[in-house]
């Protein structure tokens, strides 16, 4: 949801700010914009569209100067025109602000400015701060951003420029991410830490309601009532070449092909002989003994990491569970006091529902715990305790390996209650690990199939598109699972819709004879997980069912597996043998494959898909 960068250096301002907007592209792609401080006057250049047309114009038109702002958009209030792009500026010309977030209030302050004698010129709630900044300007810019934050309501993440001041500018931040770069001879804001990682690995993470003053030596936090803070940066381990393609079409694939080695990480960094690590928890072992229930809290492809969760947790720790979207849990009275554990799960740490279900739930005095990717993110900041999947950065809209990742730290977060609630013995848990051990080279096992075409997923995905045009755009996808695997259904047609924009739906497949076997005919492809698992059987009666009404059938099944074949179904693609408990993480494969290449067949932009942004900070 909009991305933003400060830049304050010895460098050519604008180069820095478009080398980190590409970073941070991922974040909104409708518009982009630069500010930059030159001779004593803001100038900018914004543009409609992706990055590049931006780069395009600053080709033609270069901005000169050492500190600057810039912003990609993803439009919430007014259409995506260079009108509404950002930067916006004030009445004078001389402050420039970008900002990601919402400003609830902005129609009553728009109301009051205007009535003040301010003009506005885009649709924007944007355009609130600038001129409230104006209104409050005495000379420093600081105490004028200040005054202004204090009357905004909503989420807001702000870098501002004043051409008065040459050498600093100001950022603030509630409720949208934040960080401050600590470079060498340079300083930086950005919303997250791939847009500086070519520059310095040095962070600092603002909170709410904080202020900072950057310059190109200097850092200046304050809080609301302007009192100094002191902070110390944070060195974060992830390294530029995980935030590029690195030889891959898209981002997309090439993080589809790392979840060997990010699976293969975790297990590295969290078991050490045999013991469950988690050393940032910060949740007692007599915390997780006395909860009575727990209830685990995300949305998208992080919600059906928690419902694979859930199926976990309830066979192997024997604990209650329910399994909430953020955006329901947190408008309805959730039943969870002291004796629940809530956990949420999110890659990017910073999404709003989630972000304000986890502060509904510590309302209610339950105890919180945070799955997250971002180090420092806000949801790993405001949780009771924190586990990092460190699946490195993930820039693709699709999330691939964060899912992988949520999997494995919830298969080890269930080992480790199960074993403190006295559930799990020591015998069953070496077996459990020894079994999930196995992961990470059955992952490559199966990447290499898809890579040397021995699944041929990618000839499926281009028959599928033979198939769409002959019936005239009709034809949609349906997938089926049950058990523990059902998620993956989820996450299956989650995935295609995403990327491919067509309709797919996923079911547990015992619901099917309930209602959407009325949607079968020769239309619909269907995805059939049907892996070796308890109910094995039970699939391949449902697999009959949609064959005699004349479905089209991809299967997952097993290597091995003899039986599938004898099924007459249309395409099947083979996964190595697990048991079913971990064999959603070795399924997820083709189904983040099978949506890359549709995607890829229709021509789409995979990692870039229409009106999706990878971090989704508002309501
Ligand atoms: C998944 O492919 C999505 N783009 C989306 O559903 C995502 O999982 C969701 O917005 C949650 O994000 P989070 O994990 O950063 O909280």
């Amino acid at each position: 949801m909009c991305g933003i960068i400060g830049y304050a250096g010895k460098k050519v301002a604008a180069k820095v700010l478009i080398n980190s907007l590409r970073r941070l592209e991922y974040r909104g792609y409708d518009s982009a914009g630069i500010a930059v401080l030159q001779d004593g006057s803001i100038n900018f250049s914004k543009k409609a569209g992706k990055l590049h047309v931006l780069t395009d114009e600053l080709k033609r038109f270069p901005l000169e100067g050492n500190i600057g702002a810039g912003h990609v958009r993803w439009a919430t209030h007014g259409v995506p025109n260079e009108v509404n792009a950002h930067p916006h500026l004030d009445c004078t010309g001389k402050i420039a602000v970008v900002h990601n977030g919402i400003i609830e209030n902005y129609q009553a302050l728009k109301t009051m400015l205007i009535k003040e004698g301010h003009k506005f010129v885009s649709d924007t709630d944007t355009e609130v701060i600038p001129h409230l900044i104006e209104k409050y300007y005495k000379g420093y810019l600081l105490e004028a951003v200040r005054q202004a934050v204090k009357l905004l309501k909503g989420s807001y993440a702000i870098c501002c420029l004043h051409a008065s001041d040459r050498k600093r500018m100001v950022g603030a931040r509630c409720d949208s991410p934040l960080i401050i770069g600590a470079g060498k001879n340079e300083n930086f804001f950005a919303s997250d830490a791939p847009a500086i990682l070519d520059y310095t690995k040095n962070v600092i993470f603002l909170n709410n309601y904080e202020i900072a003053e950057i310059s190109k030596n200097t850092i200046k936090i304050i809080n609301i009532n302007g009192k100094t803070l002191s902070r110390k940066p944070t060195r974060i381990k992830w390294n530029i070449s995980q935030a590029e393609k690195s030889g891959f079409k898209h981002f997309m694939l090439k993080e589809i092909f790392e979840q060997s080695n990010v699976v293969g990480d975790i297990l590295k960094e969290r078991l050490k002989n045999n013991k469950i690590h988690f050393e940032e928890l910060a949740i007692k072992e007599k915390v997780f003994k006395g909860i009575k229930n727990m209830a685990i809290v995300a949305c998208g492809t992080a919600y059906h990491a928690a419902l694979t969760g859930k199926y976990m947790l309830e066979d192997l720790a024997e604990i209650p569970v329910w399994v909430d979207t953020s955006s329901e849990f947190r408008y309805r009275k959730p039943i969870v006091g002291k004796n629940t554990l809530v956990i949420l799960i999110s890659q990017s740490g910073e999404t709003a529902d989630t972000l304000h279900a986890l502060r509904e739930a510590k309302k209610r005095k339950a105890k919180t715990l945070a799955v997250c990717n971002v180090l420092g993110s806000s949801i790993a900041r405001e949780a009771d305790g924190v586990i990092y999947t460190h699946a490195g950065p993930e820039i693709a809209v699709a999330s691939t390996k964060a899912y992988t990742a949520q999997l494995a730290i919830l298969y080890l977060l269930t080992i480790y209650i199960g074993r403190i609630r006295g559930v799990i013995s020591g015998k069953t848990k070496k077996k459990l690990l020894k079994e999930f051990k196995k992961i990470p080279r059955l992952l490559k096992l199966t990447l290499n199939d898809f890579k040397s075409n021995k699944n041929k997923i990618a000839e499926y995905a281009k028959n599928f598109r033979k198939y769409y045009l002959e019936k005239h755009n009709k034809s949609t996808f349906l997938y089926l699972a049950r058990n523990i695997n059902y998620p993956n259904a989820l996450e299956g047609a989650l995935k295609l819709k995403e990327i491919s924009y067509i309709t797919a739906e996923g079911y547990p497949a015992g619901e099917m004879k309930h209602g959407p076997i009325a949607l079968i005919d020769e239309n619909p492809w269907v995805v059939c997980i049907a892996t070796k698992a308890k109910i094995y059987e039970k699939m391949l009666s449902n697999i009959q069912e949609i064959k005699a009404r004349g479905g089209i059938i991809i299967a997952i099944a097993t290597k091995g597996d003899k039986e599938i074949a004898s099924q007459n179904v249309n395409y099947v693609v083979k996964v190595p043998e697990i048991s079913e408990l971990f064999s959603p993480i070795l399924v997820a494969i083709p189904l983040q494959l099978l949506a890359y290449y549709v995607a890829r067949e229709f021509g789409y932009d995979i990692d870039q898909p229409r009106n999706l942004a990878k971090s989704v900070t508002v309501e």
